[in-house]
């Protein structure tokens, strides 16, 4: 298989390839094994990664920190800009030459839509999008298709369930794009009328001819879904925190809706959750949020550093 990332940045779905996919995948395989016998790998021996996260992050800054040094690398670790330079008024275009100077390779998250493509234009390394806004997450995208991979034979027959905040849950973006292109034709999604799937999300899905059912009951669709994707409500995206406060706790996972799924569906969550997946869940096996998918973060970033960084 082809190595396409090679010494490009990772801004979009929209660029990656049922291939390309395939590619991270199996190298993922690989680097699990090699982390399990031996800890790590010296494959990225000299090579620093920059971590910039101007909004909080727990998993995807920790899980990047972690894959460059099991890759035997270095990293600069800035989770929160407050004590850089950026609080002086520093541009970002100023910020990506800076850590452009210091870094091989950038992993960006910023609140801003567009922000990461607009950082890339002035690195001189190339930068991956660990969040812009309420735009995109691909590397998500990348470890939760993962993770289903694990799970079913194939994509094409699945019905994939993406619940909670689908308007400014930047996961769920990436992820319905993503899973369209390994080959996933039905996808339900469960909003309030309010935090629907974008439009144009919805529309170049219909494009890939995927079947889209939306709804607002969680009750009268979870028994159809074979992935039962939960997300929070994003805060920090709402302008009147009333509008929040109303929706917040609009669909609440329970053991009572888990008895009407399938025995074979899965439950994933990008983490954090606030409320929207109770903890009586998390013993059911069919709840994978703690058990596997958050580990597959660390594996499934390790093979998207490497596939950049190395031909
Ligand atoms: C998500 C994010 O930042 O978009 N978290 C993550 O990266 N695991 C989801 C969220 O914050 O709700």
């Amino acid at each position: 298989m082809k190595n396409n990332f090679y010494n490009k940045s990772l801004i979009s779905i929209k660029s990656v390839s049922k291939e390309d996919s395939l590619y991270i995948f199996e190298m993922a395989d690989k680097l699990k094994n090699e982390v399990i016998k031996k800890g790590k790998t010296n494959d990225l021996e000299g090579k620093i990664l920059a971590a910039l996260c101007y909004e909080p992050s727990s998993r995807t800054f920790s899980s990047f920190i972690t894959a460059i040094q099991r890759l035997g690398g270095g990293f600069i670790p800035l989770n929160g800009m407050e004590h850089t330079s950026v609080a002086k008024g520093e541009t970002i275009s100023d910020t990506a030459k800076v850590f452009s100077s210091y870094a091989d390779i950038i992993v960006l998250r910023h609140p801003v839509v567009g922000s990461v493509s607009e950082f890339a234009k002035s690195a001189t390394v190339p930068v991956i999008n660990a969040g812009d806004g309420s735009r995109e997450h691909p590397t998500q995208a990348f470890l939760d298709s993962y993770t289903i991979g694990k799970h079913f034979k194939s994509f094409e027959n699945i019905t994939v369930g993406l619940v909670g905040d689908l308007l400014y849950g930047r996961t769920v973006h990436s992820l319905s794009l993503l899973l369209s292109k390994l080959g996933v034709k039905k996808f339900i999604f469960i909003s309030p009328d309010l935090l629907k799937m974008p439009p144009e999300i919805v529309s170049g899905l219909k494009m890939l001819n995927c079947e889209i059912t939306e709804s607002e009951s969680l009750d009268s669709s979870i028994g159809n879904m074979d992935i039962i994707y939960m997300t929070r409500v994003q805060k920090e995206r709402f302008s009147d925190i009333l509008v929040y406060e109303k929706y917040k706790l609009a669909y609440i996972l329970n053991k009572s809706l888990m008895q009407k799924a399938k025995s074979s569906s899965i439950v994933l969550h990008p983490l954090p959750r606030v409320g929207e997946i109770l903890e009586e869940i998390d013993s059911d096996p069919r709840a994978l949020y703690f058990r596997e998918e958050m580990r597959n973060g660390l594996y499934v970033r390790m093979a998207i550093i490497k596939s950049i960084l190395m031909q």
